[in-house]
């Protein structure tokens, strides 16, 4: 029984981040000029007032990981208003500094933290990002790119998908030079059998490989937000640390059209009392405005603004007196979250540098995907966790409000291991972990510190992965394509509304997201901007 105990990173762990705040004396998020100045990035504003009442071709709702390319493409034809709920990622260090990494992800507070918590229904811990770069600003920084069949699949233009991943990866994405565990970490994968070796590759294929990282050569991190320089900065207004709370409509003059016309937001810092709106360009009172809002707040962040705007299953809304405006039953639904188990390598916390992860292993057609990283615990210990992601889970769950103030989580429940393919995945699974954590490579690593229990038999493995799931961080869904946006990503029953995202899924990209997302944002982007071309 002993082993099962320890292996696991439990969250109550954690110790508090304040010692660490203060040795750093970490700045506010404020900017300086001299640390902006050259870096030809977009207006930023943090004056509610100075937005509130105007008009914007376009209007981005949450400036994220598909945020951020989106916002930056459209400037190049449109003015564009990017309203983020937090604050900047310049002169963080515990966003910008890959020594930091891990340690955002520690303290979390209700309403102004870089990470915000949310506990699943299920029970699990889970995190999304609130700066500007969204959860690329907190994450691992791993980059890989989709395969060419989840490309195919989505519908998508296979040219000007491969455009705007290289868009992205011209950047942001970086090669990245091998930690000593990382260099470990590609042999113990390649000793569990996870092969071939395909050495440093975007591309999401069979066996061991080398990612890109948006960790530059001398550890910098480069959040979507570096993506706001690609477009043209003059006709990007960035409001910081306003919190949309939902869209404003309009009907049309004959009645029979509904309009997105504007949205209505607060200041994050305060309660919902006090409310702004800014709105869409509008050439004419009797046609619909020719831009859109595009709501890019994630997959917890976009499905809660459309049911707080009253596009959703009406007898949930009714629930909290809002208004159905659109009766849309796929709001909230098909939220997915890959589980994921976590085996530590290393017997008990140590002071290490944190690592994040630079090498994967994907394994059994794709099923599997193994990252390990050092990670941080407190502000001076880490653990090292073999964490292994199910790539395909068939269980999915929902979200739905809790709250009408949009700065609260919504409840989610993403029903983890419930379909019996999942359960029989996460064995097979566990297997393939303890052969990473016990291989030679990882032994001779660590010496003295390793720890290999291993555990055996369908009984055993299947309860330890019920008592152990654990999330990868890679949750999608609640405005899935299909049931919520067609296939231009706009939103069933009004005009000018699109959701932009990672709540668009109906899969995960099989790898690590981000990658996607920020190609997403461009290609989009591109999209609208040759359908307006052709208009
Ligand atoms: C801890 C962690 C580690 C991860 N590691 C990796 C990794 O190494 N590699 C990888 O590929 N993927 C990783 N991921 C997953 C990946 O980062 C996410 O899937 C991806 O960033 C999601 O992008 P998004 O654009 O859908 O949402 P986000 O990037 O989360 O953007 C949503 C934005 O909207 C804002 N917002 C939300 N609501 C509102 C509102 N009402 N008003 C205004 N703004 C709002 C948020 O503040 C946020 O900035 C990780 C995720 C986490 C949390
Ligand atoms: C900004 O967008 C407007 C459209 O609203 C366009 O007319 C203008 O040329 C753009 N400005 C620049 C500097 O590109
Ligand atoms: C913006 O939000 C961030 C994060 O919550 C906070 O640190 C910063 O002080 C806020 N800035 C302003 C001007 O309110
Ligand atoms: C639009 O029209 C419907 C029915 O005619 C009405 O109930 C609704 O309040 C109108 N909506 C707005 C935003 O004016
Ligand atoms: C609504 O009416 C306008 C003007 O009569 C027409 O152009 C438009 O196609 C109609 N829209 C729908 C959804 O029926
Ligand atoms: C608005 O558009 C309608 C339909 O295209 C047109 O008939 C009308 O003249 C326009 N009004 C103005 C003020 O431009
Ligand atoms: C909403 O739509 C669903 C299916 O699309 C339908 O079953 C339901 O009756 C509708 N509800 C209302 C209140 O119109
Ligand atoms: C971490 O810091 C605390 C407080 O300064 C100290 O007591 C502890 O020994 C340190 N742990 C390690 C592993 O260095
Ligand atoms: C829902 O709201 C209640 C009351 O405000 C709170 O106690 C609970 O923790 C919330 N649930 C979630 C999932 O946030």
């Amino acid at each position: 029984m002993g082993h099962r105990e320890i292996y696991m990173a439990a969250p109550h762990m954690i110790d508090r981040l304040s010692i660490l705040l203060v040795l750093l004396g970490v700045v506010s998020s404020r900017p300086s000029s001299s640390m902006l100045q050259g870096m030809n990035l977009p207006h930023m504003t943090w004056d509610v007032e100075e937005v509130s009442g105007k008009s914007f071709d376009y209007i981005i709702v949450g400036g994220g990981t598909a945020g951020c390319p989106l916002a930056s493409t459209l400037s190049m034809k449109f003015s564009v208003l990017l309203v983020e709920r937090g604050g900047s990622p310049y002169e963080n260090p515990l966003v910008i500094e890959k020594k930091y990494y891990g340690l955002s992800l520690l303290e979390t507070d209700y309403f102004s933290s870089l990470s915000q918590r949310f506990v699943s229904a299920d029970g699990v811990s889970n995190l999304r990002g609130r700066v500007l770069g969204g959860s690329s600003a907190i994450n691992g920084g791993f980059y890989s790119r989709a395969s060419r069949e989840f490309v195919e699949r989505s519908g998508w233009d296979q040219e000007m998908v491969e455009k705007a991943y290289e868009w992205v990866e011209s950047r942001v994405v970086f090669q990245p030079a091998l930690t000593p565990w990382q260099t470990t970490t590609q042999f113990g994968l390649l000793q569990a059998g996870i092969l071939p070796y395909n050495g440093y590759s975007l591309e999401h294929v069979e066996g061991t490989k080398i990612g890109g990282s948006i960790f530059d050569k001398s550890g910098i991190r480069h959040t979507s937000a570096d993506l706001l320089r690609g477009g043209n900065p003059e006709n990007v207004t960035v409001l910081l640390n306003a919190t949309v709370k939902n869209i404003v409509f309009r009907n049309s003059s004959g009645g029979n059209e509904t309009w997105a016309t504007g949205i209505s937001f607060i200041r994050s810092d305060q309660s919902t009392e006090e409310t702004f709106e800014a709105f869409l360009n509008m050439a004419n009172d009797s046609t619909a405005p020719q831009g859109d809002i595009i709501l890019a707040a994630g997959a917890i962040g976009s499905p809660t603004i459309l049911l707080l705007s009253g596009v959703g299953p009406p007898k949930h809304l009714e629930k909290f007196d809002i208004p159905v405006i659109v009766n849309l039953t796929g709001v909230g639904r098909d939220m997915k979250d890959s589980p994921c188990i976590s085996l530590l390598a290393d017997s008990r916390p140590m002071e290490r540098p944190a690592d994040p992860p630079q090498v994967t292993g994907i394994a059994s057609d794709l099923k599997f995907v193994i990252e390990a990283g050092i990670l941080p615990i407190s502000f001076n210990t880490t653990l090292i966790p073999v964490a292994g992601k199910l790539a395909f889970p068939v269980s999915k769950g929902r979200l739905k409000l809790n709250s009408t103030d949009p700065r609260e989580n919504p409840s989610v429940k993403f029903n983890y291991l419930n379909k019996e393919q999942d359960l029989r995945q996460c064995v097979e699974m566990v297997e393939l972990l303890q052969r990473v954590v016990s291989s030679q490579a990882v032994t001779i690593f660590l010496g003295v510190e390793h720890k290999k229990g291993i555990m055996s038999g369908q009984e055993e493995l299947s309860s330890f992965c019920k008592k152990n799931v654990r999330t990868f961080y890679h949750y999608h869904g609640g405005c899935p394509v299909g049931s919520v946006v067609d296939s231009d990503y706009r939103v069933h029953g009004v005009k000018g509304l699109r959701v932009v995202d990672g709540s668009t899924f109906l899969e995960s990209p099989g790898t690590n997201p981000m990658a996607t997302l920020m190609m997403l944002g461009r290609y989009q982007g591109m999209k609208i901007l040759q359908e307006r071309k052709s208009a």
